[in-house]
């Protein structure tokens, strides 16, 4: 199968890209390094010429509200227009668990955005919410950063590993198209704070953590479980010794 995978550079992209390959498909990584521009169209009427498949795994250089929202809105319209085109029998995008119940965040208001896009569109879908990547989990603990201590809301999260989610989307795109979206987390929902500490137990960080359930996350408050996965989700593999253990080897 021809099978486009949109951000094919990106940290989801290049791993779907290396399976695909190696479950014997045609993957095309596409993304503006390879001269393929959601946003400005360059490119996107060649690369899904003959395509069966289309991956949507890309994400936004800048993600303050209004640059996010338009991102993940025109590259959405742009991309299903050239799909109809070329007659792509199967759309396939990553959002996020829980973006719509958390509106407050500029960042989830455009994942929503972008799956009301798919879902007006014509293309027969599959919309996989994951939830947080470990690799994120640095990002989102510096987030509270304060001097020598993070303040860090207890709202819960579920991290996932991105090569759970990249193995989750290699099978998604190779099979029927859902209609709906299907859900992905991790093995374990801790607080941001608890995440935190189990973080710096692993590398040594000593600096404190706060938990403050009115700090913010990505500009919403958490009140519990907004970003975890209902019944019925998937939940991958990869818990966080793991994840962190595999981490450290390619680090060195
Ligand atoms: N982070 C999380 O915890 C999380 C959780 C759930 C879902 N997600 C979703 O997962 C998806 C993939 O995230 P990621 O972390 O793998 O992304 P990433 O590593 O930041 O990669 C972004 C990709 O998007 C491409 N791109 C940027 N602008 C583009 C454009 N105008 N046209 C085409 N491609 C463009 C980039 O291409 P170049 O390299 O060529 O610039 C790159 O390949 C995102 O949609 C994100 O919302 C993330």
């Amino acid at each position: 199968m021809k099978i486009v995978v949109i951000g094919g550079s990106g940290l989801i992209g290049r791993n779907v890209v290396r399976r695909l390959v190696a479950q014997g498909h045609d993957p095309v990584a596409a993304s503006p390094s390879t001269g393929v521009d959601t946003i400005t169209g360059e490119g996107l009427g060649d690369v899904t010429v003959g395509a069966d498949v289309v991956v949507d795994v890309s994400n936004a250089p800048v993600w303050d509200d209004d640059a996010v929202m338009e991102f993940f809105t025109t590259s959405s319209r742009n991309l299903l227009a050239a799909e109809r085109d070329a007659g792509v029998g199967h759309h396939v995008a990553v959002s996020i668990v829980g973006a719509d119940r958390l509106p407050d965040s500029g960042y989830l208001r455009a994942k929503v955005a972008q799956e009301a896009e798919i879902e007006a569109g014509e293309i027969p879908f599959t919309v996989l919410r994951a939830t947080q990547f470990f690799e994120f989990l640095t990002q989102i603990v510096e987030a509270g950063a304060d001097g020598d201590s993070v303040r860090l809301s207890t709202g819960l999260i579920q991290f996932v590993a991105a090569d759970d989610v990249a193995a989750t989307v290699a099978e998604l795109a190779i099979g029927a198209p859902a209609g709906g979206h299907v859900e992905l987390g991790g093995p374990e929902a801790l607080g941001i704070d608890a995440w935190a500490r189990r973080l710096f137990a692993a590398t040594g960080d000593e600096r404190a953590v706060i938990a403050d359930p009115h700090a913010r996350y990505y500009g919403t408050e958490l009140h519990g479980g907004e970003l975890t996965p209902g019944a019925g989700a998937r939940i991958g593999a990869v818990d966080f010794g793991t994840w962190f253990a595999a981490n450290q080897q390619e680090a060195r």
